[in-house]
């Protein structure tokens, strides 16, 4: 550490950071409306060259003589840069994040191989190993791992490649319903565990696992990285940072393309995927509950498949999963929130749009556009600010960056031998909720929803 001066605040901030991991340089300064801004870098310099905005940011600080590798800047308003209250170099989690950890990949998908080109950007993450039993998956991995210089051993097997391979960690990508049983062996063998989401397709089934998860002496990570797309990630901040007061309504739309097919058209079918609301929308429900932070008590949902697939058969049976969805929440803390699905709206310009509002303004994220407004109840607003993701990361995948973010996170606590950041109890809950809110449609009726891992 260079030099640290500073408020207890400060020191707070400049521990959860590297709690984090990933950094070695963290400023950090207040700006003229008393914010207080947190620059990290130094870690890894994957996106330096490619981040003016953050450059012009430090240059107008004056407090670098020259421009470092930065790699992120996080609540950086760009305005009015005063004194530094708290300035340091930390080596331990930057110079530990790069050191290498072997991966495997359970399932080479679409998802798996997002998985394999973000492992490509996180320093020291190796991928040493893939099984999935789908020649056609192995083969499209293999081409992916030579384009992205990446040389990993193929196997059929999970079991063979475990033994074989003896993995760091594994990233689980197979279908949904395959989650449970994929899972064990990986645990048995003692890897650290990412696990894609939904954790399960059944609600005992993910009891059973958090559980397992609860006690278990590694890594246990459900992948549930919404939270990482870096415009949501900021609008969480702002969020938890009061700025509209206590949130009482808190709406989720996704109006987007129908699903996609995959390898043998699992997804096609509620067995398999657990319903969309537990299948996709766990992820909503997981975002739900980190924002409000607070637990949903009570579901109203309806829905139903009314557009696409209709036209498909697979061994004669018609696809059964739902289309759109209203579904209306209530959390214990009093606040409601709504989730908005369509699945035959792919002209749709933003994909995903969050709201919260409390009782001094409204908070709102869209995606893909990026745009974070803050809308003040006394009018002087809208305050509009574009969250940009870097080029590398956004590339790597459908997820608007969030894979990245979470590999380094991950990557970082595996290092660190820190907590994961998104547990199997979230992954639990997310699919609780999904399938209350399933029940609900089925039911026509409100349903309260219970959790047992407390029990
Ligand atoms: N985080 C996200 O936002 C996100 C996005 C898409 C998919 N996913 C999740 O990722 C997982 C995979 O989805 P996908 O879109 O890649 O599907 P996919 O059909 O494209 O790929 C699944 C792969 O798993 C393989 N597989 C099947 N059974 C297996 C088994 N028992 N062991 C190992 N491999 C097996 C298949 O051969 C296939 O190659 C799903 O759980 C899905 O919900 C998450």
């Amino acid at each position: 550490m260079r030099s640290l001066v500073g408020s207890a605040r400060a020191l707070k901030m400049v521990s959860m950071i590297m709690l984090q991991g990933t950094y070695k340089d963290i400023f950090i300064c207040v700006n003229a409306l008393g914010k207080m801004i947190v620059i990290c870098g130094g870690g890894c310099n994957l996106f330096a060259d490619r981040a003016p905005d953050r450059g012009r940011a430090i240059a107008r600080g004056g407090y670098l003589d020259q421009m470092a590798p930065y790699d992120s800047i996080r609540m950086c308003r760009q305005s009015h840069w005063q004194k530094p209250i708290c300035e340091g170099r930390f080596c331990c989690m930057g110079d530990h994040m790069s050191e290498t950890r072997t991966y495997a990949i359970i399932g080479c998908g679409m998802m798996g191989r997002e998985h394999m080109s973000n492992l490509a950007l996180v320093p020291g993450a190796e991928l040493a190993a893939i099984a999935d039993p789908d020649e056609g998956s192995r083969e499209a991995a293999k081409a992916h791992a030579k384009s992205l210089g990446q040389s990993p051993q193929l196997f059929s097997n999970a079991d063979d490649m475990l033994s074989a391979a003896k993995p760091d960690a594994v990233i689980i990508a197979s279908p949904n319903f395959t989650h449970y049983d994929v899972v064990k062996p990986v645990m048995d063998a003692g890897c650290a565990v990412l696990l894609e989401k939904p954790m399960c397709t059944d609600p005992a089934d993910a009891l059973a696992l958090a559980k397992a998860a609860a006690s278990y002496d590694n890594l246990f990570w459900v992948g549930l990285e919404y939270r990482y797309m870096p415009p949501v990630t900021e609008f969480i901040e702002r969020v938890h940072h009061g700025v509209a007061g206590d949130i009482k309504m808190l709406a989720i739309r996704e109006h987007r393309f129908p699903f996609l097919v995959k390898v043998g058209d699992w997804n096609r079918f509620n067995r398999n995927t657990g319903g969309t609301l537990v299948e996709k929308c766990c992820h909503f429900f997981d975002l739900m509950r980190h924002i409000l932070r607070d637990e949903p008590v009570r579901v109203y949902a309806s829905g139903a498949a009314d557009v696409n697939h209709l036209d498909e058969r697979y061994n004669g049976e018609t696809p059964d999963i739902l289309d759109n969805a209203f579904v209306m929440l209530d959390f214990a803390s009093g606040a409601r929130a709504v989730l908005d699905l369509c699945m035959f709206a792919e002209g749709s310009p933003e994909q995903e749009e969050i709201s919260a509002v409390g009782p001094m303004g409204k908070l709102e994220v869209k995606l893909p556009g990026g745009v974070v407004t803050w809308a003040p109840r006394d009018k002087s607003g809208p305050f509009e600010e574009h969250i940009s993701v870097p080029p590398d990361a956004l590339a790597a995948g459908d997820h608007h960056g969030a894979t990245y973010f979470q590999q380094r996170d991950f990557h970082a606590a595996l290092v660190n031998g820190t907590k994961p950041l998104i547990t199997a109890r979230d992954g639990y809950r997310s699919v609780v909720i999904g399938a209350a809110a399933q029940e609900s449609i089925a039911r026509r009726q409100p349903v309260d929803i219970i959790y047992k891992d407390e029990e």
